[in-house]
């Protein structure tokens, strides 16, 4: 990495290992600002109806690269949904289509469109055992869905009752702990080094009091949700910390300003229109722009088998304020930090960003 202190940095180009594109509209509408940066992004299938096969995912993709702006770059790495239907064979046609990299367990009613997804773990052993067999990476969704445990216990306790039973099972399975929040899911992953964790902007950034700062503010409610301040806390020591065990995935998620701004808003957060600016703004707060590489551009890449990429990209700090709301086909989509100005600007080859 080369470094101008204190002005620019420039790095690997990064990719984003946890990504929300919708389709359609929405998909058109987003997908340029992921693209503008990011070489590479794994793609959750979480649409209505879900993405449950190779076949689905080679009709995703294909939507994907036709709503790129001209001349993009951009390579959507596909992912399928786990649903108990779900067969060993598909597992085959996955790896042997090479254009998927996952398959994402959503356990059922735990987050926005996984009303497909399984409630017993034992509905899927065939298929996690072909997933072993052929290396194929499980991305999880690590929360349990009864209503009796405390939202902000959630991943806790699916780490207790959900993933450590299935790491003893499947000891070779390679499994990404998606949008880790708290110490013990950094701790879980630290303890199997063939685990790996992406990590979000909004959780290295904020804790939860951020979410009822004078004020109720739907636009920091995700999934998993904000946690208090000693989780975030760990979060940033490992994602600073130079581990490739830990990964940037941005869970950008958009959803219309109406179903978030509701009696019973949406979950999700939408950061792609500014990822990178803000993991360094999260970075520089504990003096570590010098690990933003491995991080951001170096350590999915190599957990996923992929070669790195080879082009680059610059940060600057010089400062950006974010528009109070992008275009989401006819409606309107509140980014993270709406109208806050933000202390780094990205640029690739030739184009800023962020303006
Ligand atoms: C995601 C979405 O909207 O698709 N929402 C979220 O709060 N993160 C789903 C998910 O990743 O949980
Ligand atoms: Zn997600």
């Amino acid at each position: 990495m080369q470094t101008n202190p204190p002005h620019t940095l420039t790095f690997t180009r990064p990719d984003d290992w946890h990504l929300h594109l919708r389709d359609g509209e929405a998909l058109a509408a987003v997908v340029g600002h992921t693209a503008a940066v990011f070489r590479r992004a794994i793609v959750m299938p979480n649409l209505k109806p879900p993405v449950r096969t190779t076949d689905d995912a080679r009709a995703y993709r294909q939507r994907i690269l036709a709503a790129l702006p001209a001349g993009s770059d951009f390579e959507p790495l596909m992912t399928l949904y786990l649903t108990a239907a779900m067969q060993p064979a598909e597992i085959d046609r996955a790896v042997d289509s090479g254009i998927v990299h996952g398959v994402k367990y959503y356990p059922a009613g735990a987050t926005t469109n996984s009303d497909a997804g399984v409630r017993d773990l034992a509905d899927v052993t065939a298929v996690l055992e072909r997933m072993q067999e052929r290396d194929l990476v499980l991305q999880v969704h690590g929360e349990v869905t009864d209503p009796a445990v405390d939202p902000f216990d959630r991943e806790a306790v699916f780490i207790d009752t959900v993933l450590s039973p299935l790491v003893r099972r499947l000891p070779k399975l390679r499994i990404v702990f998606e949008h880790a929040t708290t110490r013990e899911a950094v701790a879980f992953v630290t303890d199997h080094p063939h685990l790996a964790a992406t990590l979000t902007p909004q959780h290295l950034l904020l804790s939860r009091a951020a979410m009822f700062e004078k004020g109720i503010r739907p636009h920091l409610y995700c999934l998993p949700i904000l946690k208090r301040e000693s989780h975030r806390e760990k979060l940033l020591e490992a994602a600073v910390s130079g581990s490739p065990q830990f990964f940037l995935g941005t869970d950008s998620a958009p959803h219309s300003r109406i179903t978030k701004e509701a009696a019973c808003g949406c979950a999700g957060v939408y950061s792609a229109h500014a990822a990178l600016a803000l993991y360094a703004q999260a970075f520089d707060s504990v003096g570590r722009l010098d690990r933003l590489e491995g991080f951001a551009s170096h350590f999915g890449a190599d957990y996923y088998r992929l070669a790195r990429n080879q082009d680059q990209v610059t940060l600057t700090r010089e400062p950006w304020t974010v528009p109070d709301v992008y275009p989401f086909g006819a409606e309107a989509l509140v980014p993270f930090r709406a109208g806050e100005t933000l202390p780094f600007t990205v640029s690739t080859s030739g184009a800023t960003l962020g303006r």
